[in-house]
């Protein structure tokens, strides 16, 4: 695949791994946010996991300076999108976010740049319908960190093109992922089972059947999960957990209401590990043994 263009729009959690992901196999990519903050804060924890990689020997300098420099920092959005060959809008989890971008970014593109959208749950058809071509539009569905799962879910919407999906396959390949294809379905296949088990373990620890850090070993130790969904929470962030229940919720009913404990976290700003403090605290990102919420 050659060194096309990449657009990536949000540079909060999910928006640093993947300009990471495409950096690092040699695309060029500008990443715009609303917030100048968060793109200094990519750009710095960008350089920080190539440093480390160069430490560790998993980089030379080389790779790690060109990776680098292949990063643009993008200052207005439109601008950003002229030539990108893919987009990969990776923002706050609110439909009219995700529509006003592509609304924004869509007369500029070429005709056949592709729009692909990281939302976790929100229908792919919808956000599509604000290209005035929805057949280059797919969900490109990712999983946090991203560097280390393997997993891209490409998502249909009713009017994808397959040609999208194809590249989108080929794309998927170009920066060592594994890719599966879903027809849209609320919470696709990933979101839609972890939202359930997120919730239903705040259940859990909301009527004080278990600690959490008991909910969470139960888990681990238990079923084989790689970490507990208490934890899982904390690191995807109760806010966009909280708005992926919502919407499961309105459409897909009543097993998906969100548990009244995760919304009350949100409330108090008790987002999960990107802030330090979610169902457990958080040193230096690292989890403050003995720290979980206790059930009220
Ligand atoms: N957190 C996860 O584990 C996870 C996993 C897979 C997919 N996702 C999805 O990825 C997307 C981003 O999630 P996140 O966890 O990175 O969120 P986040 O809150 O860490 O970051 C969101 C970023 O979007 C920016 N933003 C908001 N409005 C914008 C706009 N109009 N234009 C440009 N930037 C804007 C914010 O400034 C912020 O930096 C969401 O759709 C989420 O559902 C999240």
């Amino acid at each position: 695949m050659n060194a096309n263009k990449i657009l990536v729009v949000g540079a909060g959690l999910m928006g640093r791994g993947i300009v990471h992901a495409f950096a690092v196999r040699g695309h060029p990519v500008t990443l715009f946010d609303v917030s100048r903050e968060a793109i200094d804060a990519t750009l710095a924890d960008i350089r920080t996991v190539t440093g480390e990689a160069v430490k560790i020997g998993k980089l030379t300098e080389e790779a790690a300076a060109r990776t680098l420099d292949l990063i643009t920092p993008g200052t207005d959005l439109v601008e950003s999108a002229r030539g990108a060959d893919l987009v990969v809008e990776t923002a706050s989890e609110r439909l009219s976010v995700k529509i006003d971008i592509i609304q924004a970014i869509d007369p500029v593109l070429a005709g056949d740049a592709i729009i692909t959208t990281n939302t976790s749950a929100l229908s792919i058809t919808e956000i599509a319908a604000a290209s005035a071509n929805p057949a280059r539009v797919a969900g490109m569905h990712f999983f946090n960190p991203v560097h280390k799962m393997k997993l891209v879910e490409i998502v249909r919407g009713i009017a994808t093109a397959d040609s999208v999906v194809e590249r989108l396959k080929a794309w998927s390949d170009a920066i060592g992922k594994t890719s599966i294809v879903v027809n849209e379905a609320p919470g696709f296949t990933t979101s839609r089972m972890s939202a359930m088990l997120g919730n239903e373990a705040m259940h859990m620890l909301e009527s004080g059947v278990a600690t959490a850090e008991d909910i969470d070993t139960a888990l681990r130790l238990g079923l084989g999960h790689p970490m507990g969904p208490l934890e899982l929470g904390d690191m995807t962030g109760w806010d966009t957990r909280l708005a992926v229940l919502q919407y499961l919720h309105q459409s897909l009913g009543e097993k998906f209401r969100p548990c009244p404990l995760i919304t009350k976290m949100v409330k108090s700003g008790r987002t999960g590990r990107k802030v330090g403090h979610g169902v457990y605290r958080y040193e230096n990102g690292v989890k403050i043994p003995g720290s979980g919420l206790r059930s009220a």
